[in-house]
């Protein structure tokens, strides 16, 4: 296929150094009255308040603090009702993947006349709520790119999209300077998840020409600067992991993921761990679980990266130092786990058919005794 039977992606993205600072104009047509959701380093670094002053005097802006760690349905609500309450025209997403994730479930359900845990559990969204707009500050989730809002439900332990067609940011904005100082830890986990993705995608068995097109692209610009970024975070390299970012959500968001996934969603949820970290722990695993069913893909993707995927990706775990986090623990809900791998959507889309066993093999290797 060349190109998928439904596409959806962002109608304009801005992507230059500054581009956040043209925030202000873009919002404009959407109403003069918006709600920032941002993470704490926005605050620190000084970007919120050189965002704010760029508005014009007639426009009202206030902002939401993101709670650390990923989105929580009760969030969801608290966000929600902070923009009904000021009556926002427009919610902008400024931050990671969590804080993207919050604030587009918030813009999307703002007329929404259930609770947010009733369309997580597959319930029909009555009315589009305002306009979102995304700007990431890590190179990661390609949240800004998707329909997806990535929720935890606190009371089921489980970790579950929220999606609807009308959540997709009517405005991106890629500004590789907001990535300048992200610890070195958050600027990997972030560019692993996004190399999964891209990984994910190109081999997805959704994917058609188009998707696949961007994936590939996106392996490449994050494998070519993942290492120059960690070492040094030079603009150019941040540049181009923000566009590898971007292109593997625009890719994914047509093919889906696949089994890492559709095992990082559990584990997610069970140990509390960076999204990027479990990704990063499950991709070789899903590698070599893959490789003969993907055939020629996976030469393509090492002629691609210059060099063996699987021996790349070891050397990526080294060079960047990331950890083995599941290494000698106990996975006290195994079958909870399993079920969750084999039901999830990710794990449908995924080219080999995910079985039982599969998911056992990949569980050993994460959980193999030091
Ligand atoms: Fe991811």
């Amino acid at each position: 296929m060349i190109f998928p039977k439904e596409n959806i992606m962002p109608s304009k993205t801005l992507f230059s150094e500054g581009a956040v600072l043209e925030l202000s104009k873009e919002v404009m047509p959407f109403g003069s009255k918006g709600l920032i959701v941002h993470g704490r380093s926005l605050e620190k670094n000084g970007y919120l308040e050189r965002i704010i002053k760029s508005f014009s005097p007639e426009a009202s802006v206030r902002t939401y603090m993101a709670a650390c760690g990923e989105p929580v349905l009760c969030h969801i609500a608290d966000v929600i009702e902070s923009a009904r309450s000021y009556k926002a025209d427009w919610i902008a997403g400024i931050g990671g993947g969590s804080v993207l994730d919050l604030a587009k479930a918030a813009a999307g359900l703002f007329n929404a006349k259930e609770d947010p845990v009733f369309y997580q559990e597959g319930g029909t969204l009555e009315e589009a709520g305002i306009p979102f707009i995304a700007v990431p500050t890590t190179a990661g989730t390609g949240s800004e790119a998707t329909i997806n809002s990535v929720i935890i439900n606190e009371e089921k332990q489980v970790k579950l999209s929220i999606r609807d067609n009308s959540f997709l940011a009517r405005t991106v904005i890629l500004d590789p300077e907001l990535l300048i100082g992200l610890p070195k830890d958050v600027l990997v986990y972030a560019g692993m998840d996004a190399l999964v993705q891209a990984y994910e995608s190109y081999i997805s068995r959704n994917a058609t020409w188009f998707s696949e097109m961007l994936a590939l692209k996106a392996v490449n610009l994050i494998n070519d600067n993942i290492v120059k970024a960690y070492k040094k975070s030079d603009i150019s390299s941040l540049k181009e992991m923000l566009l590898g970012s971007y292109f593997a959500g625009v890719a994914f968001a047509s093919s889906r993921l696949g089994v890492i996934h559709g095992l990082a969603h559990p584990l997610g949820v069970i140990y509390n761990l960076p999204h990027g970290l479990i990704c990063s722990a499950c991709f070789l695993p899903a590698i070599k679980i893959n490789k003969d069913t993907i055939g020629e893909k996976y030469n393509i993707i090492s002629e691609a990266i210059g060099k063996d995927l699987i021996a790349r990706v070891e050397d990526l775990l080294n060079i960047c130092k990331i950890g083995a986090p599941f290494e000698g623990k106990e996975l006290a809900n195994k079958i909870d786990v399993i079920n969750a791998v084999l039901s999830s959507g990710s794990t449908a889309a995924n080219p080999k058919t995910i079985l039982v066993e599969d998911v056992e093999i990949m569980l050993s290797a994460l959980f193999k005794k030091q």
